[in-house]
């Protein structure tokens, strides 16, 4: 799989995304030889760069973030292809200079016209930029050519702005043109769910609720908000994480087999499933949130939530939020889904964590069997990549004591090759136009519509739960699962 000609225009060069991400996995899949030789890179901002300036950024975010050791000869040979074209959203004159040096490279380095449009840009300038690459005629394509435009979550902020940002995109372009990113889904361990799931025969008899028991999807992060700020505040944890990587991973774990692995199979499966999600019950007891307070992480004092610079002392959102689903179709009644996300956690991972109903009978006595939990299938997705399988096992000795035992598969002890980093794949998939790993619309208001009631319930609570920096969240997430004679798994 190797990306045709094309040039990648990048909104957003100066963000987060586009230095720590997006360029060093061009340069990445540069060097693992997947561009074309004659790939150019276009880079749109409101600064006043020469094509050397961004070319100087590119490189030095290669060379601190790129996961491939550094190789003079292909970075000169990308950086050749590295232009850089200055302009508002608001110009038409900046869109038609950059429609004249699209041509300009097609002419030079044989790009044939094949345009993919990343808009990493505050989703606030999508509508303005969709249409300003129409009016310059950039999203007609010409016979045999492609346009495609890639845009970063989030994909709205409820239901009814996703609708609407999806009208407006889809008044420019096709929606086999549109590749919605999410992250999570380029992880090699979130593929992997399906590889373990359809390709083995062990696991699929028991993955129902005749034996499962309930399934917990954690995505822990040790790191506050750092300098996202105008990003995260009113946005919170729930929009943030929970309405797409964890609606996501719940989706790849619960649905039902598809029949092939192409795009439309895989979304269909995934689309079904999410529809038949429900919250049970209550939501002041099927939710929990809360925001960071000052604490320690390792070995350093770091500032509360409303401490942080750019956060208004009376935020109310949330930085931890948790929620308890359930599904309603016959493999999964009654089988909650518990999701957790939270930031400034005591340590990072992310995991989906598939627990067992106990044994119906143990023949042995209560005090050798007190220390046997449940059986647990974890799809461990970062760090640490692998699965483990948790069971008991009798302990050596005269007595007849079992205690759970781990069974791990890790990554770097079974394969040689290097897992590629999220962006490269799904970069890849978009200059290739492979959109398996994407969701499309359907899925993404689906998840609105589960979510949509949790925020406006706390949009209305007056309060927020604290919970310590470098802990394990608020305990109202405890609660939440002490109520269902349940616990979180320990982070
Ligand atoms: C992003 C969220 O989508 O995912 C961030 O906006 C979060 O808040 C990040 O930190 C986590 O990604 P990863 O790949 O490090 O788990």
């Amino acid at each position: 799989r190797v990306a045709g000609p094309c040039v990648l225009v990048l909104f957003g060069v100066t963000g987060d995304l586009s230095r720590k991400k997006l360029l060093p996995a061009i340069y990445d899949l540069a060097n693992r030889g997947l561009l074309p030789p004659g790939f150019s890179l276009v880079g749109f901002a409101r600064r006043a760069w020469e094509h050397e300036d961004f070319r100087q950024i590119a490189y030095d975010s290669v060379k601190q973030y790129a996961r491939t050791p550094f190789r003079e000869d292909v970075w000169r040979h990308l950086a050749e292809g590295i232009h850089f074209v200055p302009g508002e959203f608001s110009d038409p004159g900046a869109f038609e200079a950059l429609a004249m040096a699209l041509k300009e490279l097609d002419q030079t380095r044989g790009t044939g016209g094949n345009y993919a449009f990343y808009l990493s840009i505050p989703p606030k300038f999508f509508p303005q930029v969709v249409e300003q690459l129409q009016a310059a005629g950039l999203a007609e394509r010409s016979a045999g050519s492609w346009r495609r435009v890639v845009i970063e979550k989030p994909f709205g902020h409820d239901l009814a702005s996703a609708i609407e940002l999806n009208d407006t995109v889809h008044r420019v372009f096709p929606e086999e043109s549109i590749f919605r990113i999410d992250h999570y889904l380029g992880k090699e361990t979130v593929q992997n769910i399906l590889a373990l799931r359809f390709a083995n025969e062990m696991f699929e008899p028991i993955w129902n609720r005749s034996y499962v028991d309930h399934v917990q999807i954690t995505m822990a992060e040790d790191i506050g908000i750092g300098g996202r700020a105008g990003y995260y505040d009113g946005i919170g944890a729930a929009r943030d994480v929970i309405q797409n990587h964890l609606l996501q991973l719940l989706a790849l774990t619960a649905m039902e087999p598809p029949t092939s692995f192409s795009a439309e199979a895989v979304r269909a499966e995934k689309a079904k499933v999410l529809s038949a999600v429900r919250i049970p019950g209550d939501l002041a007891l099927a939710t929990a949130r809360g925001q960071y307070a000052a604490g320690w992480q390792g070995g350093v004092k770091v500032r509360g939530y409303l401490e942080e610079e750019g956060i208004p002392a009376d935020s109310r959102t949330e930085t931890y939020a948790a929620v308890k689903l359930e599904i309603g179709n016959r493999r999964w009644a009654g089988v909650p889904f518990y999701l957790r996300t939270g930031k400034r956690l005591s340590r990072r991972v992310t995991e989906v964590a598939v627990l067992f109903q106990r044994a119906p009978h143990l023949p042995f006595s209560e005090t050798d069997t007190e220390e046997l939990g449940q059986n647990a299938l974890v799809i461990r997705v970062q760090p640490d990549e692998g699965i483990t399988v948790r069971f008991g096992s009798k302990v050596p000795g005269s007595s007849m004591e079992v205690r759970d035992v781990n069974m791990d598969f890790a990554y770097g002890e079974s394969f040689t090759e290097s897992s590629p980093e999220a962006y490269e794949r799904l970069l890849l998939d978009v200059l290739i136009g492979d959109p398996p790993l994407f969701p499309r619309q359907e899925e993404v208001e689906l998840s609105w519509r589960i979510l949509d009631p949790v925020v406006e319930y706390w949009a209305g609570q007056p309060t927020i739960d604290q919970y310590k920096s470098g802990g394990y969240g608020p305990d109202s997430a405890d609660e939440l699962m002490a109520r269902d004679g349940r616990a979180w798994r320990r982070l």
